[in-house]
């Protein structure tokens, strides 16, 4: 999966116009996989992600011995082998950059009886694994890894899964699937109690397949439940476009003078609209149309038409409904008019880079005002775009490399990232997308 570097650059250039997709969610797509492969029979998932993460999940599944197949037109089928089904893989299981792969998969794995060696690329085994296996642990799976719970790993799954209450330390989707995963194959009630809601593909596709999820409130937040040794059956999956994604031509759209861009089929489950609320306090004009309900999601098309941006305050509780936009939000930010503040962003420093420090250093490069104060991020604007361009290193992290090309589609000097390969990641086809919408962006 390692590619030769892809020095890309954006400049300004004429207005985006259009009506795109973007494809398939990659939260959506990681669980369509792997349940499906805990199903018995098989599944038949529309529009799923071929970006290389998931990518990574269906290899490692077929690894596992469930079989995982590309059909034509973004079709992909799974036969599942059921709940404790899985076999012992023969090598390495690889999840490339994907955090979302590896940690839901260590939860698979941590109640079934085999032992995998898990890895990653640089990134990724960067990232702190401690925080699902120590959870895990408790069911009795055992663990050997690099210092801080760091990959490559190894995990030997419990034999005797002793099923847990667990109170998530902190808001994270991954560590709360793992822990409902893993609790798919112990007996009795397994609980994950979090203070903050986030999202909950997982939930609701545990559901869709027929396992017995509860979710009740609990002290300001949500108390999840899973009943043991469900009988998954397999049921058909869309997967709707991915609001991560669709927010770098969203916000394009925003901040490109006269620019007018919709973004069909997108999903707009509640614990992933921050961004949208954020971008409405800013005053930007967006729309959502057409709403309706697919494969148990809703979904709507978007539409962004540019105007000017106010700053706003970004409250705390708000990063779980959109961990993943606030680099292309502080790219909004950035043009906007007055002062942006964003809250309590302690989780960035542990994505696919350290988004904090690769967010302030990008912008002050391209001569912004950005100081990054304890876990808050503060950003002055103009009301315009900015003045200078820079060179951003992206670090292996995708939407670093997006967010970036999108401010050089406004800023006055053009923006150059080192490399734009891991877009591949998540948002394959991003710049040709970009293009067609009559942006200009392209080899450095
Ligand atoms: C994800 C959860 C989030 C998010 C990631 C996808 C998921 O990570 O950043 O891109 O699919 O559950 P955390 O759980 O670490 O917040």
């Amino acid at each position: 999966m390692a590619h030769p570097a892809s020095p890309t650059v954006a400049r300004h250039g004429g207005p985006l116009a259009g009506a795109i997709r973007v494809p398939g969610d990659k939260s959506i797509s990681h669980r369509a996989l792997m349940l499906g492969a805990l199903a018995i029979g098989r599944t038949e998932i529309t529009g799923l992600l071929e970006g290389e993460d998931v990518l990574a999940t269906a290899a490692a599944l077929n690894a596992l011995g469930a079989s995982v197949t590309r059909g034509g037109d973004g079709r992909w089928s799974v036969d599942g082998i059921g709940v404790g089904g899985l076999a012992e893989p023969q090598d390495l299981l690889d999840l490339g950059n994907s955090g979302t792969a590896a940690r839901l998969l260590l939860g698979v794995l941590a109640t079934h009886p085999i032992t995998a060696f898990v890895t990653g690329d640089a990134s990724l085994r960067r990232r702190p694994m401690g925080r699902v296996v120590e959870p895990l642990s408790r069911f009795g799976a055992r663990f050997v890894s690099r210092e801080g719970g760091r990959l490559p790993l190894a995990v030997s799954g419990a034999a005797d899964p002793i099923p847990i209450v667990y109170r998530l330390p902190v808001p994270s989707a991954q560590v709360k699937s793992a822990v409902l995963l893993a609790g798919l194959n112990a007996p009795g009630a397994t609980i994950v109690i979090e203070r903050q809601p986030t999202r909950d593909h997982t939930e609701r596709m545990l559901r869709h397949f027929g396992a017995a999820v509860s979710t009740e409130p609990e002290e300001g937040g949500l108390r999840v439940t899973v009943e043991g040794f469900p009988e998954m059956t397999a049921a058909p999956i869309i997967v709707p476009g991915d609001p991560s994604s669709a927010a770098f031509p969203l916000v394009a759209a925003l901040i490109v003078p006269g620019s007018d861009v919709t973004v069909e089929g997108v999903g707009i489950n509640p614990l992933r609209t921050g961004l949208l609320e954020c971008l409405c306090e800013m005053g930007a004009d967006i729309a959502l149309l057409n709403r309706r309900e697919e494969g148990g999601e809703p979904v709507a098309d978007i539409r962004a038409r540019a105007g000017t941006l106010a700053g706003a305050e970004i409250p705390a509780e708000r990063a779980p409904r959109m961990i993943d936009e606030y680099p292309i939000l502080a790219v909004a930010a950035a043009c906007a008019r007055g002062r942006t503040v964003m809250r309590g962003l302690a989780e960035l420093r542990v994505k696919e880079s350290d988004r904090l420090a690769a967010i302030a250093a990008g912008l002050a490069g391209c001569g912004v005002r950005v100081v990054v104060d304890g876990d808050d991020l503060i950003i002055e604007g103009d009301g315009g775009p900015p003045a200078a361009g820079a060179l951003i290193e992206t670090q292996l992290d995708h939407r670093i490399a997006m967010a970036f090309l999108v401010l050089g589609l406004a800023a006055k000097e053009p923006v150059r990232i080192d490399d734009a390969a891991p877009i591949a990641t998540s948002f394959p086809g991003f710049i040709a997308m970009m293009n067609r919408l009559g942006a200009a962006i392209g080899e450095a």
